[in-house]
Protein backbone atom coordinates (compact mmCIF):
# COMPACT_ATOMS: atom_id res chain seq x y z
CA UNK A 1 0.00 0.00 0.00
CA UNK A 2 1.37 3.51 -0.88
CA UNK A 3 1.56 6.53 1.49
CA UNK A 4 -1.17 8.39 -0.47
CA UNK A 5 -3.50 5.68 -1.27
CA UNK A 6 -6.47 7.50 -0.29
CA UNK A 7 -6.11 10.25 -3.40
CA UNK A 8 -5.69 7.92 -6.10
CA UNK A 9 -7.77 4.57 -7.48
CA UNK A 10 -5.09 3.35 -9.29
CA UNK A 11 -1.58 1.84 -7.72
CA UNK A 12 1.40 3.51 -9.74
CA UNK A 13 3.10 1.97 -12.83
CA UNK A 14 5.54 -0.57 -12.38
CA UNK A 15 8.24 1.29 -14.23
CA UNK A 16 7.27 4.45 -12.95
CA UNK A 17 8.40 2.56 -9.03
CA UNK A 18 11.44 1.61 -10.40
CA UNK A 19 12.48 4.69 -11.30
CA UNK A 20 10.92 6.53 -8.42
CA UNK A 21 11.99 4.33 -5.03
CA UNK A 22 14.83 4.86 -3.38
CA UNK A 23 14.39 1.89 -0.99
CA UNK A 24 17.58 0.49 -3.05
CA UNK A 25 20.07 3.28 -1.65
CA UNK A 26 18.10 5.57 0.96
CA UNK A 27 18.49 2.00 3.38
CA UNK A 28 21.61 3.21 4.52
CA UNK A 29 19.40 5.81 6.37
CA UNK A 30 17.63 3.50 8.59
CA UNK A 31 19.58 4.56 11.77
CA UNK A 32 19.11 7.99 11.13
CA UNK A 33 15.52 7.25 10.25
CA UNK A 34 14.48 5.22 13.36
CA UNK A 35 16.55 7.75 15.74
CA UNK A 36 14.65 10.72 13.96
CA UNK A 37 11.39 8.76 14.63
CA UNK A 38 11.45 8.01 18.56
CA UNK A 39 12.87 11.45 18.75
CA UNK A 40 9.66 12.68 17.23
CA UNK A 41 7.29 10.26 18.55
CA UNK A 42 8.32 11.52 22.65
CA UNK A 43 7.93 14.85 21.27
CA UNK A 44 4.47 14.51 20.41
CA UNK A 45 3.86 13.28 23.43
CA UNK A 46 5.41 15.67 24.95
CA UNK A 47 2.66 18.27 22.80
CA UNK A 48 0.22 15.84 24.12
CA UNK A 49 -0.51 14.49 20.72
CA UNK A 50 -0.26 11.49 21.63
CA UNK A 51 0.20 9.89 25.01
CA UNK A 52 3.02 9.05 26.98
CA UNK A 53 2.30 5.22 27.10
CA UNK A 54 1.58 5.40 22.85
CA UNK A 55 4.93 6.75 22.44
CA UNK A 56 6.57 4.08 24.06
CA UNK A 57 4.71 1.63 22.67
CA UNK A 58 5.65 2.64 19.32
CA UNK A 59 9.50 3.65 20.51
CA UNK A 60 9.72 -0.10 21.18
CA UNK A 61 8.46 -0.87 17.86
CA UNK A 62 10.77 1.53 16.37
CA UNK A 63 13.95 -0.42 18.50
CA UNK A 64 12.22 -3.28 16.95
CA UNK A 65 12.63 -2.30 13.56
CA UNK A 66 16.40 -1.00 14.35
CA UNK A 67 17.49 -4.40 15.56
CA UNK A 68 15.99 -6.46 12.32
CA UNK A 69 18.17 -3.46 10.13
CA UNK A 70 21.07 -3.88 12.61
CA UNK A 71 20.65 -8.25 12.18
CA UNK A 72 20.38 -7.99 8.13
CA UNK A 73 17.09 -9.53 9.15
CA UNK A 74 14.72 -6.50 7.82
CA UNK A 75 12.14 -7.77 4.96
CA UNK A 76 10.89 -5.46 2.16
CA UNK A 77 8.03 -5.40 0.95
CA UNK A 78 6.48 -4.44 -2.26
CA UNK A 79 5.59 -0.68 -1.64
CA UNK A 80 8.30 0.43 0.31
CA UNK A 81 9.52 3.26 -1.68
CA UNK A 82 11.70 4.41 0.51
CA UNK A 83 13.23 4.28 3.98
CA UNK A 84 10.54 5.89 5.39
CA UNK A 85 7.83 4.51 4.30
CA UNK A 86 9.61 1.28 5.21
CA UNK A 87 10.38 1.57 9.32
CA UNK A 88 6.62 3.09 8.86
CA UNK A 89 4.82 0.12 7.33
CA UNK A 90 6.69 -2.24 8.88
CA UNK A 91 6.26 -0.04 12.38
CA UNK A 92 2.23 -0.49 12.44
CA UNK A 93 3.24 -4.44 11.65
CA UNK A 94 4.34 -4.40 14.91
CA UNK A 95 2.38 -2.29 16.82
CA UNK A 96 -0.55 -2.23 15.45
CA UNK A 97 -2.63 1.22 14.61
CA UNK A 98 -0.73 3.55 16.64
CA UNK A 99 2.12 3.22 14.78
CA UNK A 100 -0.21 5.42 12.20
CA UNK A 101 -0.10 8.33 14.70
CA UNK A 102 3.76 8.81 14.33
CA UNK A 103 3.78 10.53 11.12
CA UNK A 104 1.42 13.27 12.86
CA UNK A 105 2.42 16.77 11.54
CA UNK A 106 5.42 15.18 10.22
CA UNK A 107 6.24 15.37 6.47
CA UNK A 108 8.70 12.86 4.56
CA UNK A 109 10.34 16.23 3.73
CA UNK A 110 11.46 17.43 6.92
CA UNK A 111 11.63 13.51 8.09
CA UNK A 112 14.80 12.77 4.74
CA UNK A 113 16.03 16.29 5.69
CA UNK A 114 16.35 15.67 9.02
CA UNK A 115 18.13 11.98 8.25
CA UNK A 116 20.49 13.00 5.37
CA UNK A 117 22.01 15.73 7.77
CA UNK A 118 22.50 13.81 10.85
CA UNK A 119 23.83 10.70 8.17
CA UNK A 120 26.35 13.25 6.77
CA UNK A 121 27.58 14.85 10.14
CA UNK A 122 28.36 11.53 10.85
CA UNK A 123 30.28 10.73 7.65
CA UNK A 124 32.42 14.13 8.18
CA UNK A 125 33.12 12.78 11.53
CA UNK A 126 34.24 9.72 9.72
CA UNK A 127 36.07 11.09 6.87
CA UNK A 128 38.28 13.64 9.79
CA UNK A 129 39.20 10.75 11.24
CA UNK A 130 40.44 8.90 8.63
CA UNK A 131 42.21 12.07 7.33
CA UNK A 132 44.13 12.48 11.11
CA UNK A 133 45.11 9.08 10.35
CA UNK A 134 46.95 9.56 7.09
CA UNK A 135 48.32 12.48 8.05
CA UNK A 136 49.51 11.02 11.08
CA UNK A 137 51.28 8.55 8.73
CA UNK A 138 52.91 11.87 6.47
CA UNK A 139 54.40 12.80 9.67
CA UNK A 140 56.13 9.57 10.60
CA UNK A 141 57.40 8.94 7.19
CA UNK A 142 58.53 12.95 6.75
CA UNK A 143 60.17 12.61 10.50
CA UNK A 144 62.45 10.08 9.31
CA UNK A 145 63.26 12.33 6.51
CA UNK A 146 64.60 16.10 7.43
CA UNK A 147 68.09 15.55 6.43
CA UNK A 148 66.88 13.57 3.22
CA UNK A 149 67.87 16.60 0.34
CA UNK A 150 66.06 16.13 -3.02
CA UNK A 151 65.48 18.05 -6.00
CA UNK A 152 62.07 20.64 -5.29
CA UNK A 153 60.34 21.33 -8.52
CA UNK A 154 58.62 24.09 -10.70
CA UNK A 155 57.11 23.41 -13.77
CA UNK A 156 58.47 20.02 -13.18
CA UNK A 157 61.96 21.27 -13.86
CA UNK A 158 63.94 20.75 -10.83
CA UNK A 159 64.21 24.10 -9.15
CA UNK A 160 65.74 24.12 -5.57
CA UNK A 161 67.08 22.03 -3.17
CA UNK A 162 64.36 20.71 -0.28
CA UNK A 163 63.98 17.73 1.53
CA UNK A 164 61.94 14.69 0.94
CA UNK A 165 60.19 15.45 4.87
CA UNK A 166 59.59 19.26 2.99
CA UNK A 167 57.97 17.59 0.64
CA UNK A 168 55.50 15.36 2.38
CA UNK A 169 54.67 17.51 5.10
CA UNK A 170 53.21 19.75 2.31
CA UNK A 171 50.20 17.36 1.94
CA UNK A 172 50.15 17.76 5.36
CA UNK A 173 48.60 21.41 4.97
CA UNK A 174 46.47 20.55 3.06
CA UNK A 175 44.81 17.76 4.23
CA UNK A 176 44.69 19.86 7.64
CA UNK A 177 42.08 22.62 5.54
CA UNK A 178 40.35 19.94 4.08
CA UNK A 179 39.87 18.60 7.36
CA UNK A 180 38.90 22.22 8.10
CA UNK A 181 36.51 22.48 5.07
CA UNK A 182 34.86 18.78 6.16
CA UNK A 183 34.50 20.34 10.04
CA UNK A 184 32.78 23.82 9.23
CA UNK A 185 30.65 22.19 6.58
CA UNK A 186 29.61 19.70 9.75
CA UNK A 187 28.79 22.79 11.95
CA UNK A 188 26.76 24.32 9.00
CA UNK A 189 25.12 21.46 8.55
CA UNK A 190 24.30 20.84 12.10
CA UNK A 191 20.43 22.16 12.00
CA UNK A 192 17.51 20.01 12.83
CA UNK A 193 14.81 20.30 9.86
CA UNK A 194 12.35 17.89 11.51
CA UNK A 195 9.09 19.82 12.81
CA UNK A 196 8.99 21.66 9.43
CA UNK A 197 6.44 19.62 8.13
CA UNK A 198 5.67 19.35 4.87
CA UNK A 199 7.09 23.21 3.82
CA UNK A 200 4.96 25.24 6.12
CA UNK A 201 5.32 24.35 9.75
CA UNK A 202 3.60 22.09 12.31
CA UNK A 203 0.53 22.95 14.33
CA UNK A 204 1.80 20.49 17.07
CA UNK A 205 3.24 21.89 19.62
CA UNK A 206 6.29 19.74 19.63
CA UNK A 207 9.16 21.08 20.86
CA UNK A 208 12.15 21.75 18.01
CA UNK A 209 14.69 22.99 20.43
CA UNK A 210 14.13 19.47 22.52
CA UNK A 211 13.95 17.81 18.74
CA UNK A 212 17.16 19.45 17.61
CA UNK A 213 18.90 18.85 20.93
CA UNK A 214 18.09 14.90 21.37
CA UNK A 215 19.46 14.13 17.60
CA UNK A 216 22.91 15.99 18.68
CA UNK A 217 22.00 19.29 16.25
CA UNK A 218 23.10 22.49 17.28
CA UNK A 219 19.76 24.03 16.68
CA UNK A 220 16.46 23.89 14.87
CA UNK A 221 15.97 25.26 11.70
CA UNK A 222 14.86 28.67 11.24
CA UNK A 223 12.60 28.73 8.35
CA UNK A 224 10.42 25.90 7.72
CA UNK A 225 10.45 26.40 3.63
CA UNK A 226 14.01 26.87 3.84
CA UNK A 227 14.40 23.66 5.61
CA UNK A 228 12.83 21.38 3.30
CA UNK A 229 14.43 23.10 0.49
CA UNK A 230 17.58 23.05 0.47
CA UNK A 231 20.41 20.79 0.42
CA UNK A 232 22.97 23.15 0.33
CA UNK A 233 24.84 20.72 3.20
CA UNK A 234 25.28 18.25 0.34
CA UNK A 235 27.03 20.18 -2.46
CA UNK A 236 29.31 21.43 0.97
CA UNK A 237 30.42 17.95 1.43
CA UNK A 238 30.80 16.94 -1.86
CA UNK A 239 33.14 19.99 -2.38
CA UNK A 240 34.91 19.80 0.30
CA UNK A 241 35.37 15.72 -0.36
CA UNK A 242 36.62 16.78 -3.97
CA UNK A 243 39.21 19.38 -2.86
CA UNK A 244 40.50 17.12 -0.48
CA UNK A 245 40.48 14.24 -3.36
CA UNK A 246 42.62 16.68 -5.52
CA UNK A 247 45.16 17.36 -3.00
CA UNK A 248 45.15 13.21 -2.79
CA UNK A 249 45.08 13.18 -6.71
CA UNK A 250 48.07 15.75 -6.66
CA UNK A 251 50.34 13.90 -4.06
CA UNK A 252 49.00 10.26 -5.80
CA UNK A 253 50.90 12.33 -9.43
CA UNK A 254 53.89 13.22 -7.09
CA UNK A 255 54.24 9.12 -6.28
CA UNK A 256 53.98 8.20 -9.54
CA UNK A 257 56.59 10.53 -10.98
CA UNK A 258 59.10 9.88 -8.23
CA UNK A 259 58.50 6.21 -8.32
CA UNK A 260 59.27 5.80 -12.28
CA UNK A 261 62.29 4.74 -12.56
CA UNK A 262 63.66 7.78 -14.49
CA UNK A 263 63.25 9.25 -11.13
CA UNK A 264 63.84 6.18 -8.64
CA UNK A 265 63.30 8.25 -5.65
CA UNK A 266 60.55 5.91 -4.02
CA UNK A 267 59.61 2.53 -3.94
CA UNK A 268 56.33 1.35 -3.45
CA UNK A 269 55.88 -1.51 -1.24
CA UNK A 270 54.83 -5.25 -2.69
CA UNK A 271 51.19 -4.99 -1.37
CA UNK A 272 50.59 -1.24 -2.50
CA UNK A 273 51.73 -1.69 -6.15
CA UNK A 274 50.55 -4.03 -8.80
CA UNK A 275 51.83 -5.75 -11.67
CA UNK A 276 51.94 -6.69 -15.35
CA UNK A 277 49.77 -9.59 -16.96
CA UNK A 278 52.77 -9.43 -19.51
CA UNK A 279 55.58 -7.30 -18.63
CA UNK A 280 57.44 -9.26 -15.89
CA UNK A 281 59.19 -6.08 -15.00
CA UNK A 282 56.85 -3.67 -13.89
CA UNK A 283 55.51 -2.33 -10.83
CA UNK A 284 52.71 -0.41 -11.25
CA UNK A 285 51.63 2.31 -8.66
CA UNK A 286 47.76 1.22 -9.09
CA UNK A 287 46.67 2.73 -6.05
CA UNK A 288 47.75 5.71 -6.46
CA UNK A 289 46.36 6.09 -10.80
CA UNK A 290 42.93 4.95 -8.34
CA UNK A 291 43.04 8.45 -6.18
CA UNK A 292 43.57 10.41 -9.57
CA UNK A 293 41.17 8.58 -11.67
CA UNK A 294 38.53 8.55 -8.45
CA UNK A 295 38.86 12.46 -8.19
CA UNK A 296 37.82 13.03 -11.59
CA UNK A 297 34.18 11.12 -10.31
CA UNK A 298 34.15 12.75 -7.32
CA UNK A 299 34.01 16.10 -8.92
CA UNK A 300 31.50 14.59 -11.30
CA UNK A 301 28.98 14.27 -8.44
CA UNK A 302 29.64 17.59 -7.65
CA UNK A 303 29.04 19.25 -10.89
CA UNK A 304 25.83 16.95 -11.30
CA UNK A 305 24.48 17.82 -8.03
CA UNK A 306 25.24 21.71 -8.39
CA UNK A 307 23.30 21.32 -11.62
CA UNK A 308 20.07 19.52 -9.85
CA UNK A 309 19.50 22.40 -7.93
CA UNK A 310 20.30 25.04 -9.70
CA UNK A 311 16.45 25.18 -11.15
CA UNK A 312 14.72 24.03 -8.45
CA UNK A 313 11.35 25.94 -7.57
CA UNK A 314 10.86 26.69 -3.30
CA UNK A 315 9.38 23.61 -2.06
CA UNK A 316 10.35 20.14 -2.01
CA UNK A 317 11.12 18.49 -5.44
CA UNK A 318 11.66 15.41 -5.90
CA UNK A 319 15.32 16.48 -7.74
CA UNK A 320 16.39 16.43 -4.39
CA UNK A 321 16.11 12.80 -4.22
CA UNK A 322 19.30 12.82 -5.91
CA UNK A 323 21.45 14.56 -3.63
CA UNK A 324 21.97 10.77 -1.96
CA UNK A 325 23.66 8.50 -4.89
CA UNK A 326 26.01 11.60 -5.45
CA UNK A 327 26.78 11.77 -1.49
CA UNK A 328 26.94 8.16 -0.79
CA UNK A 329 28.92 7.33 -3.77
CA UNK A 330 31.74 10.07 -2.75
CA UNK A 331 31.86 9.17 1.06
CA UNK A 332 32.17 5.27 0.15
CA UNK A 333 34.99 6.49 -2.30
CA UNK A 334 36.60 8.37 0.33
CA UNK A 335 36.31 5.85 2.83
CA UNK A 336 38.03 3.44 0.54
CA UNK A 337 40.57 5.54 -0.72
CA UNK A 338 41.90 6.75 2.34
CA UNK A 339 43.36 3.90 4.02
CA UNK A 340 44.85 2.73 1.44
CA UNK A 341 46.73 5.99 0.38
CA UNK A 342 47.72 6.02 4.38
CA UNK A 343 48.85 2.07 4.14
CA UNK A 344 50.82 3.21 1.14
CA UNK A 345 52.39 6.03 2.23
CA UNK A 346 53.54 4.66 5.09
CA UNK A 347 55.07 1.54 3.31
CA UNK A 348 56.81 3.56 0.67
CA UNK A 349 60.55 3.65 0.27
CA UNK A 350 62.72 6.50 0.07
CA UNK A 351 65.68 6.19 -1.93
CA UNK A 352 67.88 8.39 -0.53
CA UNK A 353 70.94 7.85 -2.92
CA UNK A 354 68.78 8.46 -6.35
CA UNK A 355 67.29 11.95 -4.45
CA UNK A 356 71.24 12.83 -3.94
CA UNK A 357 71.77 11.51 -7.59
CA UNK A 358 68.96 13.90 -9.27
CA UNK A 359 70.83 16.56 -7.41
CA UNK A 360 72.75 18.39 -10.54
CA UNK A 361 74.43 22.10 -9.10
CA UNK A 362 71.94 24.30 -11.58
CA UNK A 363 69.61 23.65 -8.74
CA UNK A 364 72.42 25.90 -6.83
CA UNK A 365 71.82 28.47 -9.44
CA UNK A 366 69.78 30.42 -6.58
CA UNK A 367 72.22 30.66 -3.94
CA UNK A 368 74.80 31.78 -6.31
CA UNK A 369 73.16 34.69 -6.91
CA UNK A 370 72.26 34.92 -2.84
CA UNK A 371 75.81 34.65 -2.61
CA UNK A 372 76.58 37.77 -4.55
CA UNK A 373 73.61 39.81 -2.64
CA UNK A 374 75.33 38.94 0.53
CA UNK A 375 78.85 40.29 -1.32
CA UNK A 376 76.32 43.91 -1.80
CA UNK A 377 75.42 43.58 -5.80
CA UNK A 378 71.78 44.23 -6.65
CA UNK A 379 69.84 40.78 -6.54
CA UNK A 380 68.93 41.99 -10.36
CA UNK A 381 72.05 41.94 -11.60
CA UNK A 382 73.35 38.99 -9.18
CA UNK A 383 70.75 37.36 -11.43
CA UNK A 384 72.40 38.21 -14.95
CA UNK A 385 75.42 37.65 -13.86
CA UNK A 386 74.60 34.01 -12.58
CA UNK A 387 72.54 33.70 -16.05
CA UNK A 388 75.98 33.56 -17.62
CA UNK A 389 77.86 31.68 -15.12
CA UNK A 390 75.21 29.33 -16.23
CA UNK A 391 75.77 29.71 -19.23
CA UNK A 392 79.61 29.32 -19.68
CA UNK A 393 79.56 26.24 -17.56
CA UNK A 394 77.06 24.98 -20.34
CA UNK A 395 79.51 26.15 -23.52
CA UNK A 396 82.45 24.51 -21.10
CA UNK A 397 81.04 21.61 -20.32
CA UNK A 398 81.42 21.88 -16.86
CA UNK A 399 79.47 22.10 -13.94
CA UNK A 400 79.05 25.06 -11.73
CA UNK A 401 82.01 23.99 -9.01
CA UNK A 402 84.18 22.96 -12.05
CA UNK A 403 84.58 26.25 -13.20
CA UNK A 404 87.80 28.00 -11.77
CA UNK A 405 87.24 30.88 -9.84
CA UNK A 406 89.59 32.86 -12.34
CA UNK A 407 86.54 32.07 -15.22
CA UNK A 408 84.13 33.39 -12.50
CA UNK A 409 86.06 36.17 -11.81
CA UNK A 410 86.01 36.95 -15.38
CA UNK A 411 82.30 37.36 -15.28
CA UNK A 412 82.31 39.31 -11.89
CA UNK A 413 84.92 40.33 -9.93
CA UNK A 414 82.46 40.21 -6.76
CA UNK A 415 83.40 36.28 -6.84
CA UNK A 416 86.00 35.90 -4.28
CA UNK A 417 87.25 32.10 -2.64
CA UNK A 418 84.41 31.37 -0.35
CA UNK A 419 82.15 30.56 -3.08
CA UNK A 420 83.24 26.84 -3.09
CA UNK A 421 81.20 27.02 -0.05
CA UNK A 422 78.13 27.76 -2.35
CA UNK A 423 78.14 24.42 -3.89
CA UNK A 424 76.53 22.25 -1.19
CA UNK A 425 73.17 21.12 -1.26
CA UNK A 426 73.48 20.36 2.25
CA UNK A 427 74.40 24.34 2.98
CA UNK A 428 71.46 25.26 0.07
CA UNK A 429 68.78 23.50 2.39
CA UNK A 430 70.34 24.76 5.67
CA UNK A 431 70.20 28.37 4.60
CA UNK A 432 66.21 28.05 3.46
CA UNK A 433 65.37 28.61 7.86
CA UNK A 434 62.72 31.03 6.91
CA UNK A 435 59.41 30.05 9.19
CA UNK A 436 58.12 27.38 6.65
CA UNK A 437 61.04 26.99 4.67
CA UNK A 438 62.87 23.30 3.92
CA UNK A 439 66.10 24.00 6.34
CA UNK A 440 65.85 20.94 8.58
CA UNK A 441 65.75 23.44 11.72
CA UNK A 442 62.39 25.05 9.55
CA UNK A 443 61.05 21.49 8.75
CA UNK A 444 61.48 20.73 12.45
CA UNK A 445 59.81 23.38 13.96
CA UNK A 446 56.84 22.61 11.15
CA UNK A 447 56.89 18.98 12.15
CA UNK A 448 56.56 20.28 15.68
CA UNK A 449 53.31 22.39 14.98
CA UNK A 450 51.62 19.61 12.74
CA UNK A 451 51.86 16.87 16.09
CA UNK A 452 50.22 19.88 18.49
CA UNK A 453 47.41 19.35 15.76
CA UNK A 454 47.09 15.73 15.51
CA UNK A 455 47.11 15.31 19.38
CA UNK A 456 43.96 17.75 20.23
N1 LIG B 1 12.76 9.46 -0.94
C1 LIG B 1 12.50 10.84 -0.87
C2 LIG B 1 13.83 11.61 -1.01
O1 LIG B 1 14.81 11.02 -0.85
C3 LIG B 1 11.88 11.19 0.44
C4 LIG B 1 11.06 12.43 0.42
C5 LIG B 1 9.83 12.24 -0.38
N2 LIG B 1 9.00 13.37 -0.31
C6 LIG B 1 8.02 13.55 -1.18
N3 LIG B 1 7.28 14.62 -1.04
N4 LIG B 1 7.81 12.73 -2.15
O2 LIG B 1 13.86 12.77 -1.33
Amino acid sequence: MSLWGGRFSEPSDEELRQLNDSIGFDHILYAEDIQGSIIYARALAGAGVITVAEAETIVRGLRQVMEEFDANRFQLAVGDEDIHTAVERRLIEIVGDVGGKLHTGRSRNDQVATDFRLWTMRAADGLVEALRRLQAAIVTVAERHIETVMPGYTHLQPAQPISAAHWLMSFFWMLERDLDRLQSARRRMAVCPLGSGALAGTPFAVDRQQIATDLGFDRPSANSLDAVSDRDFVADMLYAICLCATHLSRLAEDILIYSNPAFGFITLDDRYSTGSSLMPQKRNADPMELARGKTGRLIGNLTGFLSTLKGLPSGYNKDLQEDKEALFDAVETMRRLLPVVEATLRHLRINEEAMAAALTEDLLATDLADYLVGRGMPFRQAHHVVGNVVRMAAERGETLSQLPLSALKDISQVFADDVAAVFSFEHSARQRNSLGGAAPEAVRAQIAEAKARLSN
